[in-house]
C-alpha cells in the first residue's frame, strides 16, 4: 500500500518511522510519503491561510497550495493505475471505526490531508470530490489542534490490517469491533507469567487447558466488560447472535430482551 501525506508539519509524523508501521516500511509492505504543504505556496512567507469569508475565529486554509500540491500528488501514481482514496481528518467527518480502516486496508492507495486552523477551503474538497473517493473522517467527539495526530491513528488502525504486517495472521480476528466471531464486544482481560503477582492470581479456568472451557470465559468477560464500558453496544446488536450461555451471562448481568428482541438492562447494575 502507498501512502502519501500532505502536512505543514511532516516531524509531527516521525513516529510512522517507529514500531509496526516503521518495521512495515522497513519491509516494503508499506510506502508512505510525506510532503511539506509550504513546497507548493510561492510567496516569501510561504502563507497557508488566510481570513474565512464571512467573518468568525480563526484562520482557514487557502484552496491554492492545497490544489497545487494534491495535483502534484495524485498526478504522481502510475498511468491506468486505481486513483487515490483522499481521506481528510476532520471533527466535523463520519466517524473512524474499524469498519473504515478494514474497507481502507483493502485499498491500493491513500491521500491523506491534515488541516491546522478551522480547516480547509470548502472548494478544495469538492474539487477533489468530483473526481475522486473523498472520506471526511473524525476519530472522535473532541477538537485537535489539527488532523496530524488522526493521521497517525488511522494510518496505525490500517497499516496493522495489511497481510504480512502483524506475525500472526489470527492476530486481529478477535480484535475488540472485529467482524466475525468477538462481533461488537470489547475484549476482555488478559493475562501472563507469573502466575502470582503482589497476591494476584489469575483466573483457574486458563490454567485448565480445557479450550472450550476458555473460550466461554472469554466471552463472558468480553460480555462483563461490554455491558460496563459500552452497553450502547449490547443495545444494538442483534439477539440473533447471543446463543443460549450469552443469554444466561447477560441475565447475571441484569441484562434481558425487551419486547423487539433486543437487549437492554432490565436489573440495576451489580457492581464487582
Ligand atoms: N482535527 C481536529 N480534531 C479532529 C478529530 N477529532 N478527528 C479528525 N480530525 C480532527
Amino acid at each position: 500500500m502507498r501512502i502519501d501525506v500532505v502536512t505543514i508539519f511532516p516531524e509531527y509524523l516521525e513516529p510512522l518511522n517507529v514500531s509496526l508501521v516503521g518495521k512495515a516500511r522497513a519491509r516494503g509492505l508499506l510506502d508512505v510519503r510525506l510532503h511539506d504543504l509550504r513546497e507548493w505556496t510561492h510567496d516569501k512567507h510561504n502563507t497557508v491561510d488566510d481570513t474565512p469569508y464571512g467573518g468568525g475565529p480563526g484562520m482557514v486554509m487557502k484552496p491554492d497550495p492545497w490544489g497545487e500540491a494534491l495535483d502534484a500528488v495524485i498526478g504522481s501514481g502510475v498511468q491506468g493505475e486505481e486513483p487515490p482514496v483522499l481521506v481528510v481528518p476532520t471533527p466535523s467527518g463520519r466517524p473512524f471505526t474499524q469498519e473504515l480502516a478494514v474497507e481502507l486496508s483493502e485499498k491500493p492507495w491513500l491521500v491523506f490531508t491534515p488541516a491546522r486552523y478551522e480547516g480547509i477551503d470548502r472548494r478544495v474538497i469538492e474539487e477533489y470530490g468530483d473526481r475522486l473517493d473523498v472520506r471526511e473522517v473524525s476519530i472522535g467527539d473532541y477538537v485537535l489542534a489539527g488532523g496530524e495526530a488522526p493521521v497517525l491513528v488511522m494510518v496505525e488502525a490500517v497499516a496493522r490490517l495489511l497481510p504480512g504486517v502483524l506475525g500472526n495472521a489470527e492476530s486481529h480476528r478477535d480484535d475488540s469491533f472485529a467482524p466475525g466471531a468477538m462481533a461488537d464486544l470489547l475484549e476482555g482481560p488478559v493475562y501472563t507469567k507469573p502466575p502470582e503477582w503482589r497476591g494476584r492470581g489469575i483466573p483457574d479456568v486458563l490454567l485448565s487447558g480445557h479450550h472450550g472451557k476458555i473460550a466461554r470465559w472469554r466471552r463472558d468477560e468480553a460480555f462483563r466488560r461490554t455491558v460496563r464500558n459500552r452497553p450502547d453496544l449490547i443495545e444494538r446488536a442483534d439477539p440473533a447472535a447471543f446463543d443460549k450461555k450469552d443469554r444466561e451471562i447477560l441475565s447475571i448481568l441484569g441484562w434481558g430482551p425487551g419486547p423487539d428482541g433486543r437487549f437492554g438492562r432490565v436489573a440495576p447494575d451489580v457492581e464487582e
